[in-house]
């Protein structure tokens, strides 16, 4: 069995701090998501580029570009928009991260895995 969901602590995720990142099995065995804060709200992703599958922080927990407007790929530079996961500028260009539901209510995060499979999970 795996978890359904996962929950943080509000306090642990800072605005356009270091990304949290998790486990993902239902994905994969060496599969993560992520966990970000922008403009006050929290966002998860799968962790993987819209290009390549690979991991988007190759230093851990370092999701954002230096001025923290954006997500970036480390490998090749592929820059996402924290709140929505478009891709707008670099290989990847016109695709999208994998979103993960999050709530956040009573300084708790709760990230919802339900709905999260695989297969052709990308739109
Ligand atoms: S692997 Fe992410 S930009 Fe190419």
């Amino acid at each position: 069995m795996t978890a359904h969901h996962l929950q943080f602590d509000s306090h642990d995720l800072q605005e356009k701090g270091l990304g949290l990142r998790f486990k993902l099995p239902q994905l994969g065995e060496h599969a993560t998501g992520f966990l970000v804060r922008y403009e006050g709200k929290a966002y998860a992703y799968v962790n993987q580029c819209a290009h390549l599958p690979v991991e988007l922080d190759w230093k851990e927990g370092e999701f954002f570009t230096l001025n923290k407007d954006y997500l970036i790929c480390a490998t090749h530079g592929a820059h996402y928009q924290p709140d929505t996961g478009h891709c707008v500028l670099g290989p990847c260009q016109g695709k999208r991260l994998q979103s993960i539901p999050v709530t956040e209510m009573n300084q708790q995060i709760t990230i919802h895995l339900e709905g999260l499979h695989g297969h052709g999970g990308r739109k």
